[in-house]
């Protein structure tokens, strides 16, 4: 069998000291904030699966509709030799790519990147077993940092799906499209997954469902700043805040204090005080029109080529061709 590869540029040290400048920027700032991507322990990426298969949160369906329906198409327009999977887990959704990609013969390499690699590792055993002849090369990075060490080689297809673009602000986001944009030669494409605009009415019960599994989730960044700074965070204090803001047409999240308090970050050497009714920002999750993507994509370097939405219109996934 072919040992995958893995391939490292974000160690413990590295991370630990990201998350504390991280914690010490938004937590010092005049309005708190904590950026997303520090859910996702152990915990979090379970409690992250099962939002997945909430009812009310229809992303992941409605994504994976798409690329049931239309990955044969994808590989039919790529014809990729290899499949970089940025923030890739072993997902359902990448199967369909590998087998469609796999299946027309054309794909030799699967380059997934991820901050965490024990999940690339387990996901990479069971690849290998299932892909017998595809080379598995993991990355282990912040895509946001590491994109210049993604393979080259041509016939290439970068993956960024599950609308986690939507969690970047729209600086942000420019410049990590035009990242992306920079590592391709002309003729290679992207592949986009971006949650649609709609009526709050279905949009906010998605990140504020009935079961209370996102307020979990929310408050789980909670938990990782006292189990990895010693902080003491009383996670009854704080209630989860999900809202639609319309002007910028992405959800928040936030977590709000339920009475003052007064929170000691030993990690960082802080002590940080909260008003009651006081909020701190730990999500914004985008929503896009098609028109945006288009432009967007145009900014960074990239011709839209094509355009799919599930049969509901939730969800869409662009294929991007670098110009
Ligand atoms: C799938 C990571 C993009 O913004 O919908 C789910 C994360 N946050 N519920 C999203 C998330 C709250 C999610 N991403």
């Amino acid at each position: 069998m072919n040992a995958p590869a893995l391939e490292v540029h974000l160690d413990a040290d590295d991370l630990a000291r990201t998350l504390r400048a991280d914690v010490i920027a938004g937590l010092t700032a005049d309005r708190k904030w904590l950026p997303p991507k520090w859910f996702y322990d152990a915990r979090g990426s379970e409690l992250f699966e099962k939002i997945t298969e909430l009812r009310e949160y229809y992303p992941t369906r409605a994504e994976r509709q798409i690329l049931a329906d239309h990955a044969p198409e994808i590989a039919r327009r790529t014809r990729a030799r290899a499949l970089l999977e940025l923030g890739a887990g072993y997902s359902t959704k990448t199967r369909l790519l590998l087998d469609a990609l796999t299946g027309q013969g054309t794909l030799e390499k699967f380059v997934p990147m991820d901050v965490s690699p024990t999940a690339l590792e387990a996901a990479a055993v069971r690849i290998a077993a299932d892909y017998p002849g595809l080379r598995i090369h993991n990355i282990v990075g912040d895509m946001t940092r590491h994109l210049k060490h993604l393979p080259d080689g041509g016939d290439r297809l970068v993956a960024f799906l599950g609308g986690t673009i939507g969690n970047l602000i729209p600086a942000e986001r420019a410049e990590f499209l035009a990242d992306i944009r920079s590592v391709l030669e002309p003729g290679e494409h992207l592949l986009l997954g971006t949650d649609l605009v709609k009526s709050p009415r279905v949009v906010v019960p998605a990140y504020d469902d009935e079961d209370g599994v996102t307020a979990e989730f929310n408050r789980n960044v909670l938990r990782v700043l006292n189990s990895s700074l010693g902080a003491d965070f009383d996670l009854d204090g704080f209630a989860h805040v999900a809202l639609w803001d319309a002007d910028q047409e992405w959800i928040e999240m936030r977590l709000r204090a339920r009475w003052p308090m007064r929170v000691s970050i030993p990690g960082v050497g802080l002590t940080v005080d909260f008003a009651a009714g006081e909020e701190v920002r730990t999500e914004v999750s985008a929503k896009f029109r098609r028109d945006g993507v288009e432009r967007e994509l145009a900014e960074a370097g990239f011709a839209l080529d094509h355009w799919w939405t599930d049969r509901d219109g939730l969800f869409a996934v662009s294929l991007a061709r670098a110009v």
